[in-house]
């Protein structure tokens, strides 16, 4: 396994890949890595002959308060992962290899940034978007895999991808749990004791709606309560968006729900840590509206 710092050496290592006729699949990360992280490197090995993982905690997605200083970094337990898994390329860029000093360019996919519930963390797709360029544009991969988890990141970067001509295809990998539902995430790690046990509302709360519209419940405002009720179970969350979307251009749909239907929650509880940040974990599901 390699592990590359610099973005001219990625590229040239993706041309003697291409020139070998090897297909290389890239999954982008923030490190911190779990299983579902590695299921999606998994599922790439079903498409790719050279897996690749790049680790970057991305500055430029974060809000001001947010908690890009807290966020957790485990490089030796994430190389040590990658090399158990098989992975054959680390790209771990320096700060100054992805935004050289006085950057000034940006991808922004307007609209549907705009639209998304997560677009109210002012800018973060706009940082999404650009770091996922920039790492295109050094790994030159045939397949970019990204997880439904964050569903609107991957509908915003299919668009991106579209939008710009990438030559490359956007692979979605299925969501990794835990036993009580709880989405894999990096931030969990964050949670206090307490917080975590009461975690386990956010994949309720989605099962719950689910339950519902399997019974044939349309109504958004009927649903929201069904979600808010699941949530107020836990006396440490706090609830910044649950919102029923179109899973095409995420933004918000009326009040009877019909065809497919994503339904995205941003729930915070307190860290277990003393940076005072709290934990904010997403979620969603898509749900089937037909009659
Ligand atoms: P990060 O949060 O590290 O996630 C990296 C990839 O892993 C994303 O595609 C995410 O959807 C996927 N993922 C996270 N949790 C998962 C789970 N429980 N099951 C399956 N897949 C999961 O998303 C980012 O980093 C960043 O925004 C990034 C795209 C790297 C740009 O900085």
């Amino acid at each position: 396994m390699r592990i590359v710092r610099i973005t001219k050496e990625l590229q040239e290592l993706s041309d003697q890949e291409r020139e070998l006729g090897r297909k290389i699949a890239l999954v982008p990360t923030m490190g911190a890595l779990h299983s579902g992280h590695l299921s999606l490197v998994e599922l790439g090995k079903q498409y790719a002959d050279s897996l690749w993982v790049s680790i970057f905690v991305n500055p430029t997605q974060f809000g001001p308060t947010e908690d890009f200083d807290s966020y957790p970094r485990t490089w030796e337990a994430d190389v040590a992962a990658c090399e158990a898994a098989g992975v054959d390329v680390i790209f771990a860029p320096t700060r100054d290899q992805l935004y050289p000093d006085s950057a000034q360019t940006w991808v922004d996919v307007a609209d549907l940034s705009q639209n998304a519930p997560g677009g109210s963390r002012v800018g973060h797709f706009r940082g999404v978007t650009t770091v996922v360029s920039k790492l295109f544009i050094a790994a030159k991969p045939h397949f970019a895999i990204f997880g439904e988890k964050d569903f609107q990141q991957l509908t915003i970067v299919k668009r991106m991808v579209l939008d710009l001509g990438f030559d490359l295809e956007v692979v979605a990998g299925a969501t990794v749990r835990e036993e009580d539902g709880l989405a894999l995430s990096s931030r969990n790690s964050r949670l206090s004791v307490d917080s975590r046990i009461q975690a386990g509302v956010v994949p309720a709360a989605l099962e719950a709606v689910e339950g519902k519209v399997l019974k044939g419940e349309r109504s958004k405002v009927n649903l929201l309560e069904t979600a808010r009720h699941e949530i107020e179970a836990a006396p440490l969350a706090s609830i910044e968006y649950i919102k029923f979307c179109d899973p095409g251009t995420l933004s918000e749909v009326s009040n009877k729900l019909s065809g497919q239907v994503l339904v995205s929650v941003a729930i915070s509880f307190p860290a277990g840590d003393p940076s005072g940040e709290p934990v904010r974990l997403i979620d969603n599901r898509l749900l089937n509206c037909t009659e």
